[in-house]
């Protein structure tokens, strides 16, 4: 048999149901918060121009993504995240809307990474977007909406990694570093290597002055914001727009704080991201025990105008849904996933199986999970089948007992059974 037929393509997984519900648990929390923070959703096609796709996110994601020409002869690709699709929506069919805009999107997404513990090739993110203001409350709505949905979902000793792109970009360009390569030298900087950022930056004509505040620079970080602040402000006193960037980072905690966030900020001033289209605040999610972000965001100003939607401000954050459900189970948290009664209905004979039918709709209609035997089975072998399924209660259907309006009831996890009158018998499962 071909290899085909037994195995999913590299880097994609099945999700069995223990796996999917807990998935689509997380995402039924991700949901609640956009509701109650005012995120509208919006669906946008897996499939879109890798034109838009590509603009700005990165050499990197770029190399990433999954490219094909359709039948049409057009050149698409799979998304490899939301806020390409949505910045385009804004820029077009909801360019009118009022701001604040505040969008939210849930779904699988596709990334031709190295598959490893917690990168996949198909994930799951939920992302939120806030369209319309360049004031840091929204960066720090922003920040308050995550540690929401963080603790919501029961995440423990979480911290975010928070930066300003600004800061590094606009040393660069008073350095006379032009965008790509300042570009270049942010995606070393996120993949951590530091020395040969430093050294295309002096390639790209930094002045020695300007490359010792840079390696500096990258020495700053530390959980104390105030303080950092404090370090990198002192660094970058002759660069009038950086000292502005941290000016506005040091404001979007403050309100961050006063919201309530109570995620702990780790501050680095050499962080940077992946992603090409950031201007202001960046931020990433992580627990001790990963060392893989589990969400990342910021903002991003000038997303808008390249797709042709004039001047509207941005800040968002995708929080990704496989990632923070490894991150429960690496916690040993455990999940409380709803209904865990589950009722199976099993006729003695035959003649009985209307009335079962009957029965089994009843509780259906009480919001009780049940089903009727299907497996032509006897009751004894009905009820040892019933408790490898997880089945929690079994209604036993006599002719007898039919005959006078009552049910055996049988609560498998108690090992106990009962005679109850069919009219109480949906608050007899218990
Ligand atoms: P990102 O950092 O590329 O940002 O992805 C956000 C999150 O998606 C990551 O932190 C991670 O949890 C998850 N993720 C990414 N790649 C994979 C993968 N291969 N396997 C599993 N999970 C993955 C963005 O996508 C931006 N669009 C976020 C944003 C929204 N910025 C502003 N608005």
């Amino acid at each position: 048999m071909p290899s085909a037929f037994r195995r999913t393509v590299r880097g994609m997984r099945d999700l069995l149901p223990d796996e999917a519900e807990k998935l689509r648990y997380i995402e039924m929390k991700t949901r609640q918060v956009a509701r109650l923070h005012g995120y509208r959703e919006v669906i946008t096609p897996v499939v879109e121009h890798y034109e838009l796709l590509a603009a700005k996110v990165g050499e990197e994601n770029r190399k990433r993504m999954y490219v094909f020409k359709d039948f049409g002869g057009r050149m698409v690709a799979l998304r490899p995240e939301f806020t390409a699709s949505v910045a385009r929506l804004v820029a077009t069919k909801m360019r009118s809307f009022p701001k604040p805009l505040r969008l939210f999107s849930v779904g699988s997404l596709y990334r031709y990474d190295e598959p490893q513990f917690g990168r996949y090739r198909e994930f799951w993110q939920a992302n939120y977007e806030l369209f319309g203001s360049k004031m840091p409350e929204a960066d720090a709505e922003i920040l308050e909406l995550t540690d929401n949905l963080m603790k919501e979902i029961g995440l423990r000793n979480y911290f975010f990694k928070i930066g300003h792109v600004g800061v590094l970009r606009n040393i660069l360009s008073r350095e006379g570093v032009a965008e790509n390569q300042q570009n270049s030298i942010m995606q070393l900087l996120d993949k951590k290597q530091q020395d040969d950022a430093l050294n295309l930056a002096k390639n790209s004509g930094v002045s020695q002055t300007g490359l010792n505040t840079l390696r500096n620079l990258l020495e700053i970080r530390g959980n104390d914001p105030n303080k950092v602040i404090q370090r990198i402000a002192e660094r970058v006193k002759n660069y009038s727009e950086a000292k502005e960037a941290i000016e506005n980072l040091s404001e979007i905690i403050r309100l961050a704080e006063a919201s309530g966030t109570d995620a702990k900020l780790v501050l680095d001033a050499g962080f940077a991201r992946g992603l090409e289209y950031y201007t202001g605040m960046i931020f990433e999610i992580y627990v001790p025990q990963m060392d893989i972000a589990l969400g990342g965001g910021g903002r991003y100003d000038r997303l808008i105008e390249v797709f042709g939607g004039g001047s509207i401000p941005a800040v968002g954050v995708a929080p990704g849904i496989d990632r923070l459900a490894l991150a429960l189970e690496q916690q040993g948290t455990v999940l409380h996933l709803g209904e865990k009664r589950k009722v199976l209905v099993i006729p003695v004979n035959r003649e009985l199986l209307g009335e079962a039918f009957r029965v089994s709709s009843l509780l259906k209609k009480h919001g009780l999970p049940a089903e009727v035997e299907v497996m032509g089975r006897s009751v004894s072998k009905a009820l040892s089948e019933a408790d490898k399924r997880g089945i929690s209660h079994a209604v036993i259907l006599g002719p007898r007992e039919v005959k006078e309006g009552k049910v055996v009831l049988r609560h498998l996890n108690k090992r106990r059974q009962e005679t109850v009158d069919l009219s109480k018998l949906t608050e007899s499962i218990t």
